[in-house]
């Protein structure tokens, strides 16, 4: 006999008005500013997310693999540390890598609630349904939100271990980082655990194939954005007059994407009443991508009050995960 399967409940923070206001507000101030630039949540639409899902199963794209690698083997010490009732998991995307943690939690026997966070609704609502079929014993509570308004809305309550993976981190400049990781912080009560996937420092050469993938999906998924934009604000962006570019930038540690235009032109975009004029060669700034060092992610830590409890690398030491407490 099948039974039905349980039905996760979705909390939906970014309704359709709100979306296209935002996305609005950024798309004006990141296009005419100089020079230009567009914050990275606008990737992910429902074609992004497939697209960045395709990203992580890229040869050249290591964290997935070291990540992974590292939560097989550390999700029972981890679990074991916590304790936690509940698990929240911000930016979950598929929350391919967290079904280690969540194994090791069911099998331990305190975990109720799985909270996947993120800002891509549909892709969002996917994921649930699987979850809750795979994972009958636990309450699914999605949220779909965007980290830079909604974390303080987050269901409270319980035990709490919250993990950010994939890097999603470094997607923040420092100044921005501290702030979220301060406001999440804010959120979390004594004996509550942060779990955070950093990608390490490493040779230049690896790290650019990683954000520049022979087969073009990155390069894709680069352009995603000003699909995005077009589809929402009825922009004329012709993504074949831009190239994808990934560069990294020795002294501040990040990666950094961009667009470049290939020739000079101009885009209209007309719901905002602009005409942006672009140079050839000009760029837009879309990404950067962080890399750190254990150091740097304990002074990070301790800065918004948390306290680097253990930190775990792969065999290759190219992805580092630190688990803190509040
Ligand atoms: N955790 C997954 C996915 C990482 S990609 C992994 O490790 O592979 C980053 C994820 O964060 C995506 O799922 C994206 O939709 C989400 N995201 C990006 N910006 C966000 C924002 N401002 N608020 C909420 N979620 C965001
Ligand atoms: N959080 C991921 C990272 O920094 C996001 C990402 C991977 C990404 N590849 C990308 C963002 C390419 C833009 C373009 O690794």
């Amino acid at each position: 006999m099948d039974n039905p399967p349980p039905t996760p409940i979705v909390d939906v923070q970014v309704d359709a008005a709100d979306v296209e206001a935002a996305l609005r507000g950024d798309v004006r101030d990141g296009l005419t500013a100089q020079p230009k630039d567009l914050p990275p949540k606008w990737f992910y639409d429902h074609a992004g997310s497939v697209l960045f899902d395709e990203i992580t199963r890229l040869e050249e794209y290591y964290p997935t693999r070291a990540e992974r690698q590292i939560l097989l083997r550390e999700s029972d010490a981890v679990i074991e540390i916590v304790g936690a009732d509940t698990f929240v998991e911000l930016g979950a995307g598929t929350s391919d890598k967290t079904r280690a943690l969540l194994d090791s939690a069911v099998a331990h026997g305190h975990l109720q609630r799985f909270i996947p966070f993120d800002v891509s609704e549909t892709f969002l609502r996917d994921s649930c349904n699987k979850l809750a079929q795979e994972y009958p014993s636990l309450t699914i509570h999605g949220v779909a939100g965007d980290f830079d308004r909604h974390i303080p809305l987050i269901p409270s309550g319980g035990r709490r271990l919250v993990a950010m993976l994939g890097g999603t981190i470094g997607n923040y400049a420092p100044v921005a980082r501290a702030h979220f990781l301060d406001t999440l912080a804010a959120t979390m009560h004594t004996g509550d655990h942060l779990l955070l996937g950093t990608d390490l420092v490493k040779d230049r050469s690896r790290l650019v194939d990683a954000y520049d993938d022979a087969s073009g999906v990155t390069a894709a998924f680069n352009k995603n954005v000003l699909a995005v934009i077009n589809g929402h604000l009825g922009a004329d962006f012709d993504l074949q007059r831009f190239d994808h570019v990934a560069r990294w930038d020795d002294q501040a540690e990040w990666i950094e994407m961009h667009l470049r235009s290939q020739e000079s032109h101009n885009v209209l975009i007309p719901s905002l009443g602009l005409d942006i004029g672009f140079e050839e060669g000009e760029t837009i700034r879309t990404e950067i991508s962080a890399k750190f060092r254990q150091d740097g992610v304990e002074r990070e830590l301790a800065s918004a009050g948390l306290e680097m409890v253990a930190w775990y690398t792969d065999d290759d030491g190219d992805f580092g995960v630190s688990l803190s407490r509040r």
